[in-house]
Order: C-alpha cells, then structure tokens, then sequence
C-alpha cells in the first residue's frame, strides 16, 4: 500500500522582504499570532498527512526544529533535509527522494495560506486521482506567479513561470499533489536560465503524458500573498479578522491532531498548559471541553 507523503518547502533567502528576513527566515515570520509555517502545515495535515519532510536552509533548520521538534506533539513525524541552494522548487523532489520512497506526495511552499470551506475533500479528491494535480486561483497580479494557460476547449495547453503576458488570470498556487514518478521527473528537468529546477517544468513534463489535472478554487478561497511586506501584513490581519469574529483558530495543527485522532485529550491539555498565557492556550483549553 502507498502512502502519500508531505513536503514543506521553507527554503530561500527571502529576500523580498529584507530587512525583516535577513536573520530569521521568512517562513518563521509572524501572520497576526502564529508563525507562517503553521499554515501550510496545517494544510498537509488536513490533508489527512502524518510523514512530513520539511526542507529549509542550512542556516535556518535549527530554528525550525526549535519551534517544530520530531512532530510528535501532534502526533505526526517530520523528517528534515536541507537545502543547500535555492536551487528551484522542483529540487525538492530530488532531495526528497528517498523519503518519499516510491510514494506520491503533497507538498506545500511553507510562506502559502489557503483558507476555504471545502478545502480538505477537493484535497481527497486529488488524492485518489493518479498523475498531478495542481489549484489554480484567480489573482490580478498573474505575473508574480506561475500561470496556468487554457486552450478553447478548457483543458490545459501551458503552465509558465512568472510570463510577461499572462495567458490567464489562474496562478498555480503553491499544493502541488504530485504522484510516485515526481523524483525521476524532476531529476530529467534542466536548470533554467535562471540557474533553477522550475516547477513549471516538472509540471510540464506531467501535462506533456496528460497527467496533469488543474482544479481551480474559486471565489469563496482566500489564497494569501506573504510575498511583500504589504501582503504580510494583510494576510495576517484577514486571520486576526476571521479569528476574532468566528472564535475558531486557523492554521491551528493542536486542532487539527485532535480531530483527526492523532492527539489524545491528555495530549492536548499539556499543549494547553505550555502556551496557558496565551489566547492561543485558553482555545485549546476549550477544545479540551468541548
Ligand atoms: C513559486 C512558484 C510559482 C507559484 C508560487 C506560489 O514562486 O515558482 O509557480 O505560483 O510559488 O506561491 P515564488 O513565490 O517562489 O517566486
């Protein structure tokens, strides 16, 4: 039987938004009351995936450990392998080659927010289906990001990477649930001008068999930009806007654990208890109750 696995991909300099990342990596950097990584986090974990690798810099892996551990407080296991150069994210595949072990994965970038009702059954549904399969959501900057282009009867003809001329609204969002073949395909993608493995081209390479399925989400999805210091900023005042009116968390791996059966009650009281002077502690505590 195979396993899908996860990958979360927290490499590079971030240096859109130097000065702030310049001593902590991005991914480690505040949205309203939790570090930027627990939302993608959470995403592979509503996925319903417990063997996670997570893939950061030389530099920075030790701060990601100090806040994640082995994983085992949420009853998942993370696997760390670093990045030695952002050298694309398609090197993700080689690098987690061994991991993955002939099994298909998830893998998530680790400064992408996804909130939307619905979100973990489009996700089992990409899991039952073979090949690839990527979300597309509708943005007006296009440019800024990887693009999908639709020939006239609807299906996919291109997927480009940061065009000049967009040949659609729908950016390739940074969920990719790739199948078992991902590491091999990866391998046989050549360096780009740029000097790196693109996504756009393992994806390509899928789409070239037919075996790339593009799922767009659609209004009722909040795709989140972290990409500038405006974006940030506004990315963590949607999550304070939508906590603070609804009383529920987002992006809360505790929750998540617990509902999935992966964390006990005893198990969430002392998660509880460590952060019991925070608002974050009190809601765990009421989960405990509940
Ligand atoms: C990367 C990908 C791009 C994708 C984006 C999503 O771009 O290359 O295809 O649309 O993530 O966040 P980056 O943000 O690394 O420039």
């Amino acid at each position: 039987m195979t396993t899908r696995k996860g990958i979360i991909l927290a490499g590079g300099t971030g240096s859109r938004l130097w000065p702030i990342t310049q001593g902590v990596s991005k991914q480690l950097m505040p949205v309203y009351d939790k570090p930027m990584i627990y939302y993608p986090l959470s995403v592979l974990m509503l996925a319903g995936i417990r063997e996670i690798a997570m893939i950061t810099t030389p530099d920075d892996q030790a701060q990601f450990q100090r806040l994640l551990g082995d994983g085992s407080q949420w009853g998942i296991a993370l696997e760390w392998i670093v990045q030695p150069k952002p050298e694309g994210l398609a090197q993700a595949y080689v690098l987690a080659e061994d991991f993955l072990a002939e099994n298909p994965s998830a893998m998530v970038l680790g400064d992408n927010i996804f909130y939307g009702h619905g979100l973990p059954e489009r996700m089992a549904r990409a899991d039952t289906r073979g090949g690839g399969t990527v979300f597309g959501y509708r943005v007006s900057d296009p440019e800024r990001y990887g693009v999908v282009g639709f020939a006239s009867d609807g299906t996919v003809n291109e997927i480009v990477e940061k065009p000049d001329a967009p040949p659609s609204n729908y950016a390739v969002t940074g969920l990719y649930f790739l199948d078992e073949t991902a590491p091999e395909r990866a391998r046989a993608v050549q360096p780009s001008a740029r000097g790196e493995l693109e996504i756009a081209d393992l994806l390509e390479s899928y789409r070239h068999d037919g075996a790339l399925n593009v799922e767009l989400m659609g209004r009722g999805y909040a795709w989140l930009d972290t990409g500038t210091h405006a974006s940030l900023l506004d990315a963590g005042n949607f999550v304070r806007t939508l906590q603070d009116r609804q009383g529920t968390q987002v992006g809360c791996p505790e929750e998540i654990a617990f509902e999935n059966g992966w964390l006990s009650v005893e198990g969430l009281r002392a998660r509880a208890d460590l952060y019991a002077k925070t608002g974050y502690g009190a809601y765990l505590r009421g989960l405990v109750r509940s």
